[in-house]
C-alpha cells in the first residue's frame, strides 16, 4: 500500500490533478507498479491500472492475485480498467482502495466489481 501511495506521486495529471498509483501482486507475490499518465490530448490518457497491467504482464506475470489502487480518495477503477484487470485475474482477485493519507480503505473481489465479464466463447479462430 505504501508503494502504491508513492507510485501516485509520479502520475502525469496536470490535466485533472487526480493522481492515481498501482500496484499489482503477481502469482509470486512480485510487484509491479503503474500511475496515470494522461495527454494533452485527453482521450489518449492512461490509468494507473492499465499502465500496471501492462508493466507486469511485460515482466512476465501471469496471474494477479492482489491489485491496491491509491488516490486522494479511494475510488474504484474505471470499467475499461476492470475488464483489463479481470483478464490477468481469478474468482478471488482482491482490490485494496485506499487513499493517500491512510483515512479511507476498502477491499473488494475484482470479480464483484465486474460481474459478467466478457471472455471469448471459444479460443478456436474461424477456420479460413
Ligand atoms: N484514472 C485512473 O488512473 N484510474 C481509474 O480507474 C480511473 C481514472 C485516472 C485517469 C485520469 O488521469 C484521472 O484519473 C482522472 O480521471
Amino acid at each position: 500500500m505504501r508503494l502504491a501511495k508513492d507510485v501516485a506521486t509520479r502520475a502525469h495529471a496536470p490535466y485533472s490533478q487526480f493522481s492515481v498509483g498501482c500496484v499489482i501482486v503477481d502469482e509470486n507475490d512480485q510487484m509491479h507498479v503503474g500511475c496515470n499518465v494522461e495527454n494533452a490530448s485527453y482521450g489518449l490518457t492512461m490509468c494507473a491500472e492499465r499502465n500496471a497491467t501492462g508493466s507486469a504482464i511485460s515482466a512476465g506475470a501471469e496471474r494477479f492475485k492482489t491489485i491496491v489502487v491509491a488516490s486522494r480518495k479511494a475510488v474504484t477503477p474505471c470499467g475499461a480498467c476492470r475488464q483489463v484487470l479481470a483478464e490477468f485475474s481469478s474468482h478471488d482477485t482482491e482490490v485494496f482502495l485506499i487513499d493517500l493519507d491512510g483515512r479511507q480503505r476498502e477491499q473488494h473481489l475484482l470479480s464483484h466489481l465486474l460481474p459478467h465479464q466478457f471472455k471469448l466463447e471459444s479460443d478456436s479462430k474461424p477456420q479460413s
